[in-house]
This record gives C-alpha cells, structure tokens and sequence, in this order.
C-alpha cells in the first residue's frame, strides 16, 4: 500500500462526544506516523455541500452517532456520498448506553462499498444525548487516553501493512443492517419522538448558538424561540446552550429517556476492533 500523508477526521457530533473519540483516535494515529490532521465537522447543510473524494494516500477516521440503533439516517445520503479509493478508513460509532446495534456495521459496510479499506472500527459508550445520567460525563479522560492508544495502535499496523496488504475488519452488527430501534414505553405502547420539537424557556439570551449548531437548520435564526423545520431531536441545541435554555417537554419523551436510564444504567466497555 503507498504511504500516508494526511489524516481527515470527519464527523457528525451534534452534542460533541464523537469529535472528542475521533480527535484523540486521530491524534494517536497523528502521532504514530507524523502525518498532519484535517479536521472535517459534517454538522450543517453547508459543511455537507462540498463532494469528498479520497485516495489511497489519505487516512479517514469516520464517526458517527448511533441513532435507533443504525446511522441517523437524514445523513445516510451525506454518508453515502463519500468517495475512497482504495482509501484506509477507521469506523467509529457512539452510543448512549443501551446498544450500537447495527450503526457501527451500516458504516463500515457503506464506507467498504464506497471504496474504502475498513481496517479498524470501535464502538463508544458517551453520555446520551438524551441524558445527563446515561454513560454520564463520557468520553471521560480514560476514554479519550484509551481512544488515542487504539489510534497508534492502528498507526503501528499501517505502518507495517505500508510493506505489504491492507486488511479489513470485522465489526460485529447486521449488513445490511436491520431495522431502526422502537422505542416503547414500559407497558409496550410504542413510542414516538419523531415529531417532537424543542422548546426556549425565559433563560435564552437569544445568542442564536442553537440555531447555527443546528443539522437540518430547523431554527428561525430571527425567533430561536420558534421551530419551523425538521427536528432530528440530535439535542444539540440542547446540550450546546451556554444557559441551559432549551429542553423536550413531550411526556412521551420523557416516559422514554425515564425508562432507558432504568434499564441501561451499568458501565459499558469501548470496543475496538482491529485487524
Ligand atoms: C435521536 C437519537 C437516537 C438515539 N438512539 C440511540 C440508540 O439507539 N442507542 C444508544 O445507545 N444511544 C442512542 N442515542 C444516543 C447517542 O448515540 C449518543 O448520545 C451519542 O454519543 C451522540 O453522539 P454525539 O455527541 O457525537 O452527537 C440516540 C440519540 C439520539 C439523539
């Protein structure tokens, strides 16, 4: 394989914690083959616009937030829209807490039929988007030190593969992945979350953060306080407002977040995945 010459970190991370595992897995990997890091946040429409075509001399470190258990698909058609050539790429997924299911197989599968070369993937528990109790405060430092180990550790089989062939990994999970996660209330009813909205309460100091943060542009810059199009429920205008302003108010919603925290309180284990 020919040698590398640049890293891209590329990621969608609307509360943050998936930015933070790739910059350390890119850091490691960074530090490991003295190779730069360009860093590529897919966050708006207009981070999403520009075409991205890799070569075999690039190094993606791709990640992802598991959403209903698979990719959160308003971004499947940005995802699939990535180009490699024979390109080595990294897969990470994070999750909070209850499962990755069958995100982290989706994106390796996608990037292998797009032209990648998959050869490390990893799967982190992170604070959920939802919660302040669920995998609380992840990545923590020990995650973060963790995730930059497995990125020298990648950095030390390319550099020994550098001689030779490339492998790819094996990623637990469906391909092609399974159905989206349900959500139920305790009693079975299913629950729906597609439609709900966040709200402003008196705090807002109206600084327009949530509005520019937002994936789908859904909030009126002019009136933050009102919502006109599609909420993907990311949170992060949620977790990003410097007043903590903004919440869901939907019962259901709650009845959900409530329910998840009960049964997927235990600590939870990064997995990585070499070849
Ligand atoms: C709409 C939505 C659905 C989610 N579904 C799942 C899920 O199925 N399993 C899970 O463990 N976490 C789930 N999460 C939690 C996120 O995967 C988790 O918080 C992730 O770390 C967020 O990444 P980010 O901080 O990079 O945005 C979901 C979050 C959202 C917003």
């Amino acid at each position: 394989m020919d040698s590398i010459n640049q890293i891209h970190l590329g990621y969608f991370s609307p509360t943050l914690n998936g930015a933070k595992i790739g910059q350390a897995i890119a850091d490691g990997l960074s530090s490991c083959l003295d190779v730069p890091i360009a860093v590529d946040d897919w966050q708006t429409p207009a981070d999403r616009v520009r075409k991205r075509t890799y070569s075999a001399r690039d190094l993606c470190v791709f990640v992802m937030p598991v959403y209903a258990g698979r990719l959160p698909n308003l971004l499947l058609p940005f995802v699939k829209s990535l180009r490699g050539n024979e390109t080595p790429a990294v897969a990470v997924v994070s999750y909070g807490n209850r499962n990755y299911d069958d995100g982290l197989s989706e994106l390796s599968g996608l990037l292998t039929e797009q032209g990648f070369i998959v050869f490390g993937g990893a799967a982190f528990p992170a604070e959920h988007s939802f919660s302040t109790i669920l995998a609380k405060g992840r990545p923590d430092a020990a995650d973060l030190a963790a995730a930059e180990k497995f990125g020298q550790k990648l950095g030390v089989y390319i550099l020994s593969a550098e001689a030779g062939q490339l492998d790819s990994v094996e990623v637990p999970g469906n391909w092609p992945p399974g159905p989206y996660f349900r959500p139920q209330a305790p009693d079975g009813r299913p629950i729906n979350i597609l439609k709900i909205k966040p709200e402003v309460n008196d705090d807002c100091i109206k600084c327009g953060l949530c509005a520019r943060v937002c994936p789908t542009q859904a909030i009126d810059p002019a009136d933050v306080s009102h919502v006109p199009g599609k909420c993907m429920s990311c949170c992060a205008c949620i977790k990003r407002c410097p007043v903590g302003a903004r919440a869901f108010v939907d019962e259901d919603f709650w009845i959900h977040v409530h329910d998840l925290e009960e049964r997927f309180s235990e600590q939870k284990e990064i997995e990585f995945f070499a070849p």
